[in-house]
């Protein structure tokens, strides 16, 4: 048995070869390759806290929330100063130019709350535009890459809703530490350099997007110097905090802040203008609740524009009936891993064919969530034998006669806040703004953006997704909070990825759950992930842990899997014992949790 550390420090080195990117040639945020598995400090293993406990994906931004909850501020606060502040220290990841989920549930009132600050398509979009933009001879690459790539952030306004709904310590403070890293500024860790090496590499497959990551590569990234060490800082960045605190939301929607971003975007040919950052509100909503709906627990998470809610409840529901009905395999036995990438199959099939924003689509949540569909889904799983993507798609209709970073905080109090943010791809669109210091997301390529075509993370999505003014685009992010049978909260778990956060999140909540670990074993664990298309698993390479030739038996099922080991997401989980609260950060991206 490795002890819990040398495991960690192993996953961070199997991360060095497993977080490549998707074979499209594609970056993402969240797959920073990690070079040096001794900067993986111990974590919280076996560690419990009694007042607060914090999971980002950053050690400085663990910090920060406690430091923010130890002043007296609640669990929303320093939700607030941690994601202010994994946007300084894990600048490609996530920020003020992109977008976010957040649920919440408070025990003690027993209420829950919801928040979609997903970015939206601006003024001037089409449903066809990649499409024309292709024909007329657009840059390759367009919806990932540049100005046209970028949709009107909404983590600002996010940050402030919370607050208003939420918060009880004064903006400024809260965003105080982020302004703080961004003017003294921070190490670059093994995370952050594998982040830069991303980047060099689309600049040398693509050179036209040299010109427009022009900012981002000497700013974040030091024109390709950055080593493990290297002092990173944005000045305007902390100047853009430091207005927004003093000044509100009001900074960020009308004066220099919008007209810089706007500029910037437009000069590679995007359509993100000033009218449509004014316009951009987060919304405050119910979140997606299931009662008893996974071994008797209750499932708090994301409703659309994220199909992360849908398909982690789907999943479970199939997973816990083919469990049961198989006599409660072990979750790393051939049995256990065949049946739950099965349960991931149809979830992503219904996926690509039913999910949009709600507000532009007629998602059918209620027939996705029914019984009924979870029987029938369950039925067609062979216990023995792989099924492909042509008959999982066949077979797949609802009746006709119905339709980044993550970050976890609990507080004292028991209220309970999970909080995804993204910019899409590492270092988003690549395009930053020099005078505000903020980097601009790339979310337009989570679209249906070419018909037909898979995205960035492989996803082929249906017309009910393609970009319209003010629609937001579908997403996986999906920040989940667990209550047992009596309301109490159990875990709090998230993660980045693409559409690998819904099967991290869902195999970490079972390791906790059903398998009954500790945070940082359940998110240590080897993951496997299926999205119905492409037909492969995507895979972690545990021979090194678990023992050789877990994949032979799989095989001979019928499953496939891809040509080597990749990264399946980075997670961030806190559980609650009875004991105290249990955080753990994921070693794949060298998060270090904290509590007190
Ligand atoms: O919203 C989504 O589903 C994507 N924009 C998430 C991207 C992501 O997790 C990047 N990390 N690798």
């Amino acid at each position: 048995m490795l002890r819990p550390l040398d495991r960690r420090q192993l996953i961070a080195r199997l991360a060095l070869v497993g977080l490549g990117g998707t074979g499209l040639g594609a970056l993402t945020a969240c797959q920073a390759r990690h070079t040096h598995p001794q900067n993986a400090r111990p974590t919280s293993h076996a560690m419990r806290y009694r007042n607060g406990a914090v999971a980002a994906d950053h050690p400085l931004a663990s910090e920060v929330g406690v430091d923010v909850l130890r002043a007296g501020g609640n669990a929303i606060d320093a939700a607030i100063a941690v994601n202010a502040t994994l946007g300084v220290v894990r600048p490609y990841s996530c920020g003020l130019g992109g977008g976010g989920f957040l649920v919440a549930h408070d025990e003690k009132t027993g209420r829950s709350w919801a928040m979609n600050a997903r970015e939206t398509a601006p003024r001037g979009v089409w449903e066809s535009y990649f499409t024309d933009l292709r024909s007329s001879g657009g840059p390759d690459g367009a919806s990932r890459y540049g100005g046209h790539a970028v949709a009107v952030p909404g983590t600002p306004d996010g940050l402030f809703l919370a607050h208003r709904a939420h918060g009880t310590m004064p903006m400024s403070r809260l965003l105080a530490p982020a302004a703080e890293l961004a003017r003294h500024g921070f190490e670059a860790d093994a995370s952050h350099v594998g982040a830069v090496e991303s980047l060099a590499g689309v600049r040398r497959r693509l050179p036209w997007t040299k010109t427009i990551s022009q900012w981002t590569w000497r700013q974040w990234c030091h024109e390709g110097t950055v080593t493990v060490g290297s002092k990173l800082s944005n000045e305007a960045l902390a100047e853009t905090l430091e207005t927004l605190g003093r000044k509100g939301i009001e900074a960020w929607r009308t004066g220099p802040i919008p007209e810089g971003l706007s500029r910037i975007a437009r000069a590679s040919g995007g359509k993100l203008n000033v009218d449509s950052i004014a316009e951009y509100r987060a919304d405050e909503i119910e979140p997606l609740t299931l009662k008893n709906r996974f071994f008797g627990d209750t499932i708090i998470t994301m409703p659309p524009p994220s199909s992360g809610g849908i398909a982690i409840a789907q999943i479970l529901a199939t997973y816990e009936r083919l469990l049961k009905a198989a006599g409660n395999p072990p979750l790393e036995s051939t049995q256990g891993r065949h049946l739950l990438i099965e349960a991931m199959k149809p979830a992503f099939a219904l996926r690509a064919r039913y999910l949009a924003d709600p507000a532009f689509a007629p998602v059918p949540i209620d027939r996705l969530l029914d019984e009924a569909l979870v029987e029938s889904m369950t039925a067609k799983i062979d216990p023995n034998r792989a099924r492909t993507a042509e008959e999982i798609g066949e077979g797949l209709q609802l009746p006709d006669d119905e339709g980044t970073s993550h970050l976890c905080v609990i507080d004292g109090q028991r209220r309970a806040v999970a909080w995804t943010s993204t910019i899409n791809g590492t270092f988003g669109s690549l395009v930053g703004d020099p005078e505000s210091g903020v980097l601009l997301n790339n979310e337009m390529d989570d679209f249906t953006t070419i018909q037909g075509e898979a995205n960035l993370y492989g996803l082929r999505q249906s017309d009910w997704n393609l970009p319209v003014p003010g629609k937001r685009p579908l997403s996986s992010m999906s920040p989940t909070i667990l209550l047992n049978d009596r309301g109490s909260i159990e875990a709090i778990a998230g993660a980045s990825g693409g559409p690998r956060i819904i099967s991290a999140t869902l195999q970490v909540l079972l390791g906790m759950r059903y398998g009954d670990l500790d945070a940082a074993s359940a998110i240590d664990r080897p993951r496997v992930h299926h999205q119905w298309l492409p037909d492969s698993i995507r895979y972690e390479d545990d021979e090194a842990l678990e023992g050789p030739g877990w994949r032979a038996p799989l095989e001979a099922m019928g499953h496939t899997f891809d040509q080597a080991p990749r990264g399946v997401a980075v997670v961030q989980a806190i559980r609650v014992h009875s004991d105290g609260f249990d955080p753990a950060s994921d070693p794949r991206k060298l998060g270090v949790a904290a509590g007190y």
